[in-house]
């Protein structure tokens, strides 16, 4: 028994203090402090959400982790303090994994960089379960491997959050605080509250090599992105050009493609637009007529977007339209200024489309502004970077963009030159940051020709060099690659890496100088590189890169992996990996995206340990949902969680996500399923314990395995479930993982094996015979507790650990300290596996199977010990005979007889039997009598 002082002071360190312990257990009894250490720090960490008791102090008796193991698996106490220790012992880095008799190759995977500002829900769980999982499979298999961990500084997400806390905090915006102390106040709240996404990493298990944690600010990888830019400018990859940018009023800033959502709309629709107390009008078409310069003659044209017509600069018609051939050479007069429009004639124009004239506001739409390049028309800027109205006449200067979209129309409708409204279908671009609607704004920004690096990266897949998995993807890849279209790089923020291109031009005042950072998907481009010190020599560069895979879900393919591949082979000539594997996407057991609005984001930690209904709600009310969406939230998570989420902890989460993964492109999560993975755990737990006290104190593995292979069929089962575990992370099939897994751990070693064995042990001092069967068999169990665990390791690593931890060690002075370090089950080293045995085996489960369902058909429960009678089996030939006496024994205890005797074709079947049909070689024949002539009185219902 150890005792534990353990005094927690005051705000501080935790300081074990002092500590006792009885020598051969000591290093279970420094575990027992690590766990305390480990849930006051996860205690701490939380603090936000409960109350947090301080100053306190007790001491602890730890008698219970000393004695070999508690009577149920407890996830909270299994998962409590392995991870402290591994990663204490640096079994996470790869220098500890370089195995110098046996170089087995290098793993190195980079983290798809999280935001800084992120939290995780259970769809990054599931890319962290895979992940860690892999990584974990590639270390075990003695390969030096690397999971490197990084977090984004998430450029617009992470300036939003803290523009906001300063508004609450202070009432400041940034402008009120300027550039430098702004980007001071950020670094702040980086250093207080960024790292909540590691720590959850940590609670998912996840094997990350810390000390080479890198955040995309850090000086390294800034400096990597400087010079990324600069070779990339220099080569004339990154140009400066004014065009129509995505911007976002909110933000105040450019905006790339893949960061605007497409928002369709059936008709008339009213959207809440931030800055706007009222909703606005979308999913119309407005009709007005232009007047044709001296005569009394009209044009109609027609607009989603009437407050545009203020910078409208032509009207254009088809060249071949009959109806306008008349208006050659003709303007049409501009009802608010005094500007005289050309009629241009252009055959993009639809002829069918409404009255097949169309107005051309090249400064604010995309196709009008190509139609401005050709016909070389004026280009009227009429939004500043707020969305507010500029270069047009009173009373529409200085108005909100809609407001003006009212003030337009009823404008139009006074002059007498509205003609109609109606419904139009439409897709509103819709600003994933902000939720703000996108403008097409006119502004000079720094692009990436993508022309040359997409068909690289096109190529690269084409030819085989990089390989995509699942290959239902390759269609994506090759569509977006060979209709890349330029990106544009540069956004008017304040927080993230400045370009480094400082000029001042005089001409243009739309121009600030030296404002502009970089998009936060430049740094992460050169993520899987800079995270070596690229460009600069390094021994980690050398080793590590080029990578070996990038996993990520499907759904951010162009965001990450698109632009590694591309800026990986544009500045370093070499592919960042070898392989990409894209996995599903997670969402709620209804099917639904994960959304805040609808309650159904579950952070991984409270699968872990467990919350209430109340708790779930309480969540909410922290998010920024407004108060109807809170209530339509909480709506949801009553029905789908009325009683909370159980306690179902890390390892069942890992096993059930990896086990989803067969549902394709999309995953329907259920959390009752988590919890019965927990179960298995239970199971797991009771296996290895009753195994435990069956091996006993004394019990020594024997160094070579088998000695004897007598117990041919579960070892072969294991062998099967070894090859099957291979295959599958070979192959990334991670629901062959786990159902091989489970199939043995339940089925095969639970339900049929330490079944069968219960009276080898039960006689094991009768004779010499039976006690040397009894030693084979116990072998044979070690055997398959040892590698039955270190198959499950990468999966479940904690309660895996735990159990590892109480074996018997085959080579006590030279076996891995951990089995995070173990070799994982080898197909080469477990080749047991006999179809043949199998067969044998089916053939007496089956044989089992039906004797027990005939005593169960005369309620013959396994209990009533006088109900255990004879079995004879009618067998067809000598073969099935022979196969029968070879089994009898697990006949016999799997199916509760007292004796099981073949009978040859010929032989007759004593009376007073029931019948059941085995199998086309065996009948079951069930002895109802005790004594001759006395029916048993259980068989009553004869
Ligand atoms: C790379 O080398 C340059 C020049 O010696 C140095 O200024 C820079 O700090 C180095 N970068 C890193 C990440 O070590
Ligand atoms: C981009 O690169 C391609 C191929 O090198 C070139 O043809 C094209 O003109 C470039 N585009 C721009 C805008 O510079």
């Amino acid at each position: 028994t150890a005792v534990i002082a353990l005094s927690l002071l005051e705000n501080t360190n935790v300081q074990p203090l002092p500590l006792l312990y009885s020598q051969p257990k000591k290093n279970i009894a420094n575990r027992a402090v690590e766990q305390l250490i480990a849930q006051f720090n996860f205690f701490k960490a939380t603090e936000v959400k409960g109350p947090y008791v301080n100053p306190f102090s007790f001491s602890l008796l730890v008698s219970d982790v000393v004695s070999p193991l508690p009577d149920s698996y407890s996830p909270q106490y299994v998962e409590a303090a392995w991870y402290p220790w591994w990663e204490k012992q640096g079994f996470f880095k790869p220098e500890k994994s370089v195995s110098e008799q046996n170089p087995h190759g290098i793993f190195m995977m980079c983290i798809p960089p999280p935001n800084v500002t992120g939290s995780l829900h259970l769809g990054h769980a599931l890319t962290n379960a895979i992940q860690d999982c892999l990584t974990r499979w590639h270390r075990m298999r003695g390969e030096t491997t690397l999971w490197n961990p990084g977090c984004d500084h998430a450029g617009i997400a992470t300036q939003v959050v803290v523009e906001k806390k300063l508004m609450r905090e202070r009432g400041m915006s940034r402008h009120d605080l300027g550039r430098e102390n702004f980007i001071q106040e950020v670094w702040k709240w980086k250093n207080e509250k960024g790292d909540r996404i590691y720590h959850q990493l940590k609670k998912l298990g996840s094997s990350l090599d810390w000390d080479r944690a890198c955040f995309t600010m850090d000086p390294k990888l800034s400096y990597a992105v400087q010079e990324a830019f600069i070779r990339m400018h220099e080569e004339g990859v990154i140009y400066r050009s004014k065009r129509l940018v995505n911007w976002s009023c909110t933000l105040n800033s450019a905006i790339s493609d893949i960061e605007v959502d497409k928002r369709e709309l059936t008709g008339r629709t009213l959207l809440p637009v931030p800055g706007y107390k009222e909703k606005v009008e979308f999913g119309v078409l407005v009709s007005f007529a232009y007047k044709i310069e001296g005569s009394d003659e009209e044009v109609v044209v027609a607009t989603t977007r009437i407050e545009t017509m203020l910078g409208d600069t032509a009207v254009a018609v088809h060249p071949a339209d009959s109806r306008y051939q008349h208006l050659k050479g003709k303007m049409v007069l501009h009802p608010f200024c005094d500007r005289k429009m050309p009629i241009v004639f252009d055959d993009f124009v639809d002829m069918s489309f409404g009255t097949g004239a169309v107005k051309i506001t090249p400064a604010h739409d995309h196709n009008d502004y190509e139609v401005g390049v050709r016909h070389n028309l004026a280009f009227i800027n009429i939004l500043d970077e707020n969305g507010l109205l500029i270069n047009v006449p009173p009373p529409f200067l200085g108005m909100k963009r809609f407001e003006a979209r009212k003030a337009v129309l009823q404008a139009l409708k006074d002059r007498g030159q509205f003609k109609e409204i109606k419904d139009n279908p439409m897709v509103v671009p819709v600003c994933s940051r902000s939720k703000d609607i996108v403008e097409p704004l006119l502004k000079p920004q720094w692009y990436v020709n993508c022309t040359d690096m997409g068909k690289q990266a096109a190529d690269a897949v084409r030819e085989g060099r990089l390989k995509i998995i699942p290959d239902h993807h390759l269609k994506t890849w090759f569509n977006w690659m060979d209709n890349i279209r330029d990106w544009c790089i540069s956004r008017q923020l304040w927080w993230g890496h400045r370009i480094p291109a400082y000029f001042v031009t005089v001409n243009d005042p739309s121009v600030k100088p030296g404002e502009d950072v970089l998009d936060t998907w430049f740094s992460s481009g050169i993520f899987p590189f800079s995270i070596f010190g690229w460009p600069n020599e390094s021994e980690d560069l050398n080793v590590f890169y080029p990578g070996t895979l990038l996993e990520t879900g499907h759904d951010i393919l162009f965001f990450w992996v698109a632009r590694m591949v591309m800026m990986g082979l544009k500045l370093t000539g070499k592919l960042p990996f070898k392989e990409v594997y894209l996995h599903a996407v997670v969402r709620d057991a209804h099917g639904r995206k994960m959304s805040k609005s609808l309650g159904n984001v579950i952070d991984p930690l409270d699968v872990i340990t467990g919350i209430s209904l109340e708790g779930l709600h309480a969540q909410l009310m922290d998010s920024n949902l407004d108060p109807l969406e809170v209530e339509k939230a909480k709506q949801g998570q009553k029905s789908d969680y009325p009683n909370g989420i159980p306690e179902c902890g890390t390892d069942a989460l890992r096993f059930a996500l990896c086990a989803y993964t067969s549902q394709g492109r999309d995953i329907n999560l259920d959390v009752n399923r988590i919890l019965g993975y927990r179960h298995f755990c239970n199971k797991l737990w009771n296996a290895v314990k009753f195994a435990m006290k069956t091996l006993g104190d004394n019990f020594v593995p024997s160094e070579k395995f088998p000695p004897i292979v007598s117990d041919r069929w579960i070892l072969s089962r294991l062998s099967a479930a070894v090859g099957l575990c291979d295959a599958g992370f070979k192959a990334y099939d991670f629901p062959a993982i786990t159902t091989a897994i489970y199939n043995f751990w339940l089925y095969e070693l639970c339900d049929v094996y330490l079944e069968s064995v219960k009276p080898v042990f039960g006689k094991a001092e009768e004779d010499s015979a039976s006690q040397r069967q009894a030693m084979v068999c116990r072998q044979t169990l070690y055997t398959c507790l040892e590698v039955g665990l270190r198959l499950l390791s990468p999966l479940m690593p904690f309660v895996t650990e735990e159990l590892y931890q109480r074996l018997p060690r085959r080579r006590p002075q030279s076996d891995p300290p951990s089995i995070s370090v173990t070799s994982y089950p080898d197909t080469k080293e477990f080749c047991w596996h006999s179809e043949e045995v199998d067969r044998d085996m089916e053939f007496v489960m089956t044989v089992v199977k039906t004797i027990r369902s005939l005593r169960a058909d005369y309620n013959l429960t396994k209990t009533r010990a006088d109900c255990k009678m004879t079995r004879y089996l009618h067998c067809i030939d000598s073969a099935t005979v022979s196969l029968v006496q070879k089994y009898s024994l697990q006949i016999q205890t799997l199916s509760y007889s007292q004796a099981i005797i073949p009978l040859t074709a010929n032989q007759p079947v004593p009376e007073g039997c029931a019948v059941a049909i085995a199998s086309d070689r065996c009948t079951v024949n069930l002895m109802l009598k005790v004594r001759a002539g006395n029916l048993l009185n259980c068989a009553w219902s004869l």
